[in-house]
């Protein structure tokens, strides 16, 4: 598998205070590849070190050690800045423009010629759901429109690496599922994505592997199936009409008891534990059963165990 991106050992430390003589380390030693064709996710929570990965990646930023190495070349290279495209987390533009005229602009900087300017700023905005506002001005723009137009910029050249930072923010559920489906659409042609998220969900629904970072540091990494493996999950089991007797008893069999009213509780049961045992118990001690839910082991188990 051919490697797209590889990150080694990467360090970057910021200088703050005054005159700058404090330096507070954002990423520390992380090391990672991406192949291609994948969908990888780079997860944390605020302040873990995201932004500034990407922009490391993107060459906006210079690493205090380590190195990063976009289709073997460094970030600044012409040939890297040529094969990636980076979606900042918050972009801005001059917003007297109408996407399209950014869009072509855009397109000129990337040294695409003047007849086809036009035509892929067109298919580009199509492609991020904005062919119908391109020719209106930026500022009448809602923020999700806005990420969108960041969005056309990013891929306006077509890039076999694309790195997202945040691409859902700002986006109502239909906008996320667009981005969703844009980000499968990029995969199924062959070209590799990397994007942050704090939401965990969009990463379980998107990507084959990531990584997860805290206060700098990568805390773990692989595929999502390898990082909750192991997890069978537990089973919650609520019944009715149980004396507070027979709930004592059932206590015994579960993990954790809670009280929903009289005659109500759900049970927590062990992980691993299946239900039917718990379930006949129910009906051995008088009472029915109301429903048993599996809850499956997700990447916000294993994300929540490693941060804090
Ligand atoms: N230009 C800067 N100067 C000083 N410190 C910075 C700078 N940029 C980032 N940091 C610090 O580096 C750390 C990591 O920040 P970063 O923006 O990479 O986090 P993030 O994971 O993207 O967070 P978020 O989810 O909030 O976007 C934070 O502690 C932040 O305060
Ligand atoms: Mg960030």
């Amino acid at each position: 598998m051919s490697v797209v991106l590889r990150l080694d050992h990467l360090t970057k430390d910021f200088e703050t205070g005054v005159l700058g003589r404090r330096r507070q380390r954002a990423l520390d030693d992380v090391s990672f590849e991406l192949v291609r064709g994948e969908v990888f996710g780079l997860l944390g929570p605020n302040g873990a070190g995201k932004t500034t990965t990407l922009k490391l990646i993107a060459g906006l930023l210079r690493p205090t050690a380590g190195r990063v190495s976009v289709f073997g070349s460094a970030p600044g290279d012409r040939a890297a800045r040529a094969a990636l495209g980076f979606l900042p987390e918050q972009p801005v533009f001059y917003d007297h423009l109408t996407a399209e005229e950014l869009l072509v602009y855009f397109a000129g900087l990337c040294g695409i010629s003047g007849v086809d300017r036009a035509q892929r700023a067109a298919s580009v905005l199509d492609e991020v759901g904005l062919g119908a506002a391109r020719r209106q001005p930026m500022r009448q723009y809602s923020r999700g429109m806005l990420q969108r137009v960041g969005l056309a910029q990013a891929l306006i050249h077509q890039p076999a690496l694309v790195i997202l930072d945040e691409p859902m923010s700002g986006l109502d559920p239909i906008g996320r599922r667009e981005v969703r489906e844009l980000v499968l659409r990029l995969r199924d042609d062959g070209r590799t994505v990397l994007f942050s998220s704090h939401i965990l969900s969009d990463a379980e629904t998107l990507c084959s592997r990531v990584a997860i970072l805290a206060r700098g540091r990568l805390v773990a990494s692989g595929g999502i199936g390898d990082l909750t493996a192991g997890r069978a999950g537990r089973w919650e089991i609520v019944a009715a009409s149980l004396s507070p007797a027979a709930a004592a008893g059932l206590q015994t069999q579960a993990a954790r008891v809670t009280r929903i009213a009289h005659g109500r509780y759900s049970f927590e049961l062990r992980e691993g534990d299946g239900p039917e045992p718990f379930i006949a118990a129910v009906a051995a001690s008088g009472g029915s059963l109301v429903s048993a839910v599996s809850t499956r082991a997700t990447l916000e188990d294993v994300f929540v165990e490693r941060v804090s």
